[in-house]
């Protein structure tokens, strides 16, 4: 008899021991990521979603879009400059990373170059010891948390070595190299390839700079339209398309070649490179300053919103200082109208008003990839997995909790830190399809063309994927500025 107590003793010892100390289950591992991988710096740049460009130089003072280096350095005179007002700006949008012209076509350069004078050296701004470069790098880092990045045209309207391949390459790289080493850490660089038709035999030595730029500041992003880190859209309204890859065949790609534009834009699911496009766009019509131009309306650059950042890109939005050398008040006030209305948008999610649940979970219910993920404020690292035996319907169901959830905007994320895999999806509300969709990739937005919804159950399904799909974060918005009625469509790629 004794042995029995004995035995259900320590029965029971075992057990309230396991219930005080359970044992640590085996976490179920991450899957494995999908080759390309963005790298960290491009994980960076893309979380930042809305950047900005600043065009600002002697075509500001001559009303021109590209000047024609014929201009005297004395043109350039701005009376108010000061990049504390930019960059007050450019916070109040909400952007971390602004992009000066330290030098356009017309090769006028904002900093004083050693390897010329064609700057304002010879301007009679600050007696012609100033420095747009050094004013624009010192009120970013005075500001905190905004960022710089750089241009530096390689078309050169003014320098009489354009057109003579070695010593226009060398006069390049040299003021590249004065850019790099004399004003801190960049974290973008822009090059492009237009060229003079009076020099067709330029060529730009694209690899010794972008090697000299990955010497000098190894995190930097370098942006072309063939990248190597970011790649341009493929046009300048700042429209991605429907289909957008962030990876594509970067080998292929050729800076300043025309007729890649929609491979660009979409990007290719086959891509051996990691290459997001980045929707460059101007506030108003021109890249520079002009009287007669006004900013885009709010619903235009809402627009843009969602046909880049809404598109898996990264919108660059360009606001040019103006003759004073100031942003102007009407589009210091559009910027924040701009930014206020995408706070008001998605400053609520309505699916935290859901309870979720998905077709299956990688690892069981604490495998640690379970739905709820998708709501937890991580848009990256946190993530629902389907099991991989799930090879039949993929899907996450929301639920309201009480009653109905409004709402006319659809937000969904996929976990790109493992590769980009969404290739289809659908959504269904209370049964009906609402809308579908190709790849998803950082961050895909609906708008329904429906309009505004009330619901009970909203499904997200995934029909075609390189592989198992990850979602990070999911989200139901309401946009009090969306008229569908008043939209004529976006002229995007399918
Ligand atoms: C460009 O190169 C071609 C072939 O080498 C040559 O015939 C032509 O004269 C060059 N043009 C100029 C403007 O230098
Ligand atoms: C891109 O490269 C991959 C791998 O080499 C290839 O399978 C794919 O067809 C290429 N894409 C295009 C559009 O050529
Ligand atoms: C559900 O809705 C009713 C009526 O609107 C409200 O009184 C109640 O507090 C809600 N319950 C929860 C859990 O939100």
């Amino acid at each position: 008899m004794a042995r029995i107590y004995d035995f259900l003793y320590s029965i029971t010892l075992v057990i309230v021991l396991q219930s005080i100390f359970p044992t640590r289950g085996k976490v179920t591992t991450p899957p494995l990521p999908i080759l390309p991988l963005p790298s960290y710096s491009q994980l960076k740049w893309q979380q930042r979603e809305i950047i900005m460009f600043l065009h600002f130089g002697v075509n500001t003072f001559t009303d021109s879009e590209w000047g024609t280096g014929h201009e005297s350095p004395r043109v350039f005179n701005p009376t108010k400059l000061d990049a504390n007002q930019w960059m007050d700006a450019i916070a109040q949008a909400g952007v971390s990373l602004a992009i000066l012209t330290a030098k356009h076509h017309d090769g006028f350069c904002l900093w004083p170059s050693k390897y010329t004078d064609h700057s304002v050296i010879k301007s009679p701004w600050q007696d012609g010891k100033g420095d747009v470069v050094k004013e624009f790098v010192d009120a970013a880092k005075a500001h905190g948390g905004i960022d710089v990045g750089l241009y530096l045209s390689p078309w050169d309207r003014h320098d009489s070595r354009y057109g003579k391949n070695k010593e226009y390459n060398e006069y390049y790289l040299a003021q590249l190299q004065e850019l790099l080493n004399n004003y801190g850490n960049l974290r973008e660089i822009w090059f492009d390839g237009a060229k003079g038709t009076n020099a067709p035999n330029m060529t730009y030595y694209f690899s010794d700079w972008f090697a000299m730029v990955k010497e000098l500041q190894s995190s930097i992003n370098i942006f072309s339209d063939a990248g190597p880190n970011v790649r341009w859209v493929g046009n300048e309204q700042g429209f991605a398309g429907k289909t957008c890859w962030s990876t594509i065949n970067g080998t292929s790609l050729s800076i300043g070649e025309a007729g890649i534009e929609h491979y660009l834009n979409t990007g290719d699911p086959k891509g051996t490179d990691w290459l997001p496009p980045e929707c460059d766009v101007s506030i108003r019509k021109g890249w520079f300053w002009h009287k007669k131009e006004s900013p885009k309306k709010l619903s235009e650059l809402l627009k843009i919103y969602y046909n880049s950042v809404g598109r898996n890109c990264v919108m660059l939005l360009n606001v040019p200082p103006n003759k004073e050398g100031l942003i102007s008040e009407t589009d210091v006030r559009r910027l924040k109208e701009f930014r206020g209305a995408i706070d008001t948008i998605f400053s609520t999610n309505t699916a935290e008003k859901c309870s979720i649940k998905a077709s299956s979970q990688r690892g069981g219910k604490h495998g640690g990839f379970g739905p709820e993920k998708v709501l937890d404020g991580d848009h990256l690292w946190t993530y629902w997995a389907p099991s991989d035996a799930d090879n039949e319907e993929q899907w996450i169901e929301l639920r309201a909790r009480n009653g109905t959830v409004k709402f006319n905007v659809i937000r969904i994320q996929e976990a790109i830190g493992l590769g980009q895999r969404i290739k289809k999806h659908e959504i269904f509300v209370d049964g009906a399809r609402i809308a579908s969709g190709t790849t998803v990739g950082y961050k895909k937005l609906h708008r329904l063309k429906k309009g505004v919804v009330n619901a009970h159950t909203i499904t997200i399904k995934v029909t075609e994927s390189r592989d198992t799909p990850l979602i990070s974060s999911v989200g139901l918005h309401f946009d009090p500025f969306w008229d569908p009625k008043g939209e004529v469509d976006a002229p995007a790629e399918d």
